[in-house]
This record gives structure tokens, sequence and C-alpha cells, in this order.
């Protein structure tokens, strides 16, 4: 049976108990942050990917009850939680992937970038950490301003010599989630069969979702085009409103964050085809870091995929954001590199 007909077959969960210990290789994935909103069922998920072996649960903050409530879950992985400081070497050591969505979420009014004073000097020094103890480790990085802290984690990973562009990812996978459900709805087609690339950044209009690449095809007029993708941009906000001053989005970001990690280790087991939007280095624009469709591979990106052809809506998004982009990505740049 090859790896790819155990992972991918709806009933991989249970062909794993027979086969998994010759089939399916270790993965030690480890989250920081895993007791915060988005952690807690971003770690549940991760209990049930069968690909995982062991699952590292890292927080400053409520870690052991998160991890012995999670452990009891009769799935193959081994869960460990790792509750301070003096415990993150050994919540990395040997990490094939490791997720990030350590940080605080935006409350109503709040921008991303409102963030940045708080969330880049964590993420700092969780990639120090990386660098250290896991530096072939594929990083999921879901703290915000994704913008920024994909750039400020390179500059650190840089500053320590580990660092491997194919080996750190921003995740936009919530963008492209969000586009999907919003198009599904507005073309009444159903959702499970939809796809839709989303580019450039994750936040604002630095969000691009490319509608008219989207399929299954159908006829939408160009208001119904513009509303789609402001609301793909403004998802995020929607929710930070609507939970009025209770955070960000958490369960759907979880689900986002499983589908996209699951996606690295599918990627790492040698699966061939995985293809996934993410923000990466990148030569697609002038811009160093750029969201774009990416294939997965054994050793993290394999390729980063172009844009296709764009509408002309799209064109002028594409050249609206890019002076944002790249001042957010300037910003991290500046904040780890002084
Ligand atoms: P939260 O406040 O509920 O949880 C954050 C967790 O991080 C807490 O448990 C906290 O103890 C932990 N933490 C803080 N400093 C830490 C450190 N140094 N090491 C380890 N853990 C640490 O926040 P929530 O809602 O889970 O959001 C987390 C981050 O994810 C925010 O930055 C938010 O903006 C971002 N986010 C990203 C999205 C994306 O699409 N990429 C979507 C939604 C949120």
């Amino acid at each position: 049976r090859s790896i790819k007909s155990l992972t991918t077959s709806p009933s991989a969960h249970i062909l794993r108990r027979g086969y998994a210990s010759e089939a399916v290789p270790q993965r030690k994935v480890t989250v920081l942050g895993a007791a915060g909103g988005i952690g807690q069922p971003l770690s549940l998920l991760m209990k049930l990917n069968p690909l995982v072996s062991n699952l590292a649960l890292y927080d400053i903050a409520n870690t052991p009850g998160v991890a012995a409530d999670i452990s009891h879950i009769n799935t193959r992985s081994e869960v460990v939680g790792y509750a301070s400081d003096a415990e993150l070497g050994k919540a990395l050591e040997g990490a094939d992937v490791v997720i990030i969505p350590a940080g605080v979420p935006r409350k109503p009014g709040m921008t991303r970038d409102d963030l940045f004073n708080i969330n880049a000097g964590i993420v700092k020094g969780l990639c120090e950490a990386i660098a250290k103890h896991c530096p072939k480790a594929l990083v999921n990085m879901i703290s915000n301003p994704v913008n920024s802290t994909v750039p400020i984690a390179a500059e650190i990973f840089k500053k320590a010599g580990t660092y491997d562009p194919k080996r750190l990812f921003g995740v936009t996978t919530l963008d492209v989630v969000r586009a999907k459900t919003f198009y599904a709805g507005k073309a009444m087609v159903p959702v499970a069969e939809v796809n839709v690339p989303v580019v450039g950044g994750h936040a604002g209009i630095t969000i691009l979702p490319l509608f008219s690449q989207a399929t299954p095809k159908a006829n939408l007029s160009d208001e119904e085009l513009t509303a789609l993708t402001k609301r793909t941009q403004d998802g995020g906000t929607e929710v930070v409103e609507a939970k009025a001053g209770k955070g960000s989005a958490t369960l759907s970001m979880a689900y986002a964050g499983a589908i996209f990690a699951d996606a690295c280790l599918k990627g790492l087991n040698g699966v061939p085809d995985v293809i996934e939007c993410s923000f990466v280095q990148s030569t697609v624009t002038e811009l160093p870091f750029f969201a774009s469709r990416v294939r997965l591979g054994k050793n993290g990106v394999e390729e980063v995929l172009g844009l296709g052809s764009l509408s002309d809506y799209e064109k002028e998004g594409l050249e609206k954001l890019k002076p944002e982009l790249l001042s957010s990505i300037e910003k991290g740049i500046k904040f780890a590199t002084q």
C-alpha cells in the first residue's frame, strides 16, 4: 500500500491501526501557543490527524490541562505538554512541523498591524528557539501580522545561520477557506468542489482572492465579484466584530491551520501534487515575500507557482496591495535586524 492511498483514502484512519507502523512515517508536530483560542482546537485537530506520531503542546500558560485533556483521545499520536520557557527546547527537539499561533489577537477597531509590538517580540523569541532546537522543521506562522512575522522569522533564522526559505510559511489558508465558502454561497455551487487561489498577503487589501480563476465556473457580475473580494478581505474583521472584544477567528483558523499542517506533512511524506496557498519567500512579484500557490514536498516548498492570468480588477488590486505589503515586510525586517 502506498503512503498516498493510506493518507488520502477516507478509511485511512481505520487502516492506520493495521498498517501504520510500516507505511506511515513518525512525524512530530509542535504547537507553540497551544492553550490559546486557536491553539486548543488546532491541537485537537492535530491529535485527530493520523500522520502525526508525536504531538508537543507548548504554551506559557495552561498547558498541563490542555495536554492532559487531549492526551486521552484514542488516536495515534503521543501527546506531551510543555509549560515553561525552560521546557521550550524539549518541545521543539525533533519536530518536523512547528505551528505558531502564539500571541495576542485583535479587538474591535484594531488592525493586524496594531498587534505588531507584542507579537513581534513573541515570534522573535520562539524563532530563536526553533533555530537552536529544530532548525530543519517546517515553520507554519499563524501569529499576526503574518505580513511582518514571516519576515521577522526569516531574519532570526538568517542571524542563526539556519534560514531555509523552503521551510518557512505564513499561514494564509483561512483566506482561502473564506474565499471558497463565500464563493460557493454566491455562485450556488457545492462548496466542497470549490477552488479559489488567494494571493498577496494576509491583511486587508493585501489579501487578493483570484475569483477569475475560481472553479467551478460561475457567471458572477462585476459587482458580485467586488463584494466577494471585499468580504474575503474583511472576513477576519467580521469575526472580530461579532466576538465583540473576545478575540478573533479561532475555530475557523484552527481548521485552516490543520489543513495547512496536514499538507506540509503529506509533502514531507512524499505524497505528490500537494498544493496550498502560502505566504513565502518569492520571486513571483518584485516583493521579497508573497502569498501564492505553492507545491509542497519532502523539503517544504518544492515550487512557488505563478499567479496565472488575472482579470483587470485583480491586476488593479495587485498593484494597490504592493506598497502596503512591502511596508509590512520592511517593518518586520527592521524589527529583527535592529
Ligand atoms: P489567544 O490569546 O487566545 O492565544 C494565544 C496564546 O499564545 C495564549 O495561550 C498565550 O498564553 C500564548 N502565548 C503568548 N506568548 C507566548 C509565548 N512566548 N510562547 C508560547 N505561547 C505564548 O489568541 P488566538 O486567538 O489564539 O490568536 C493567536 C494569534 O493568531 C494572534 O496573533 C492572532 O492575530 C493570530 N491569528 C492569525 C490568523 C491567520 O489567518 N493567520 C487568523 C486568526 C488569528
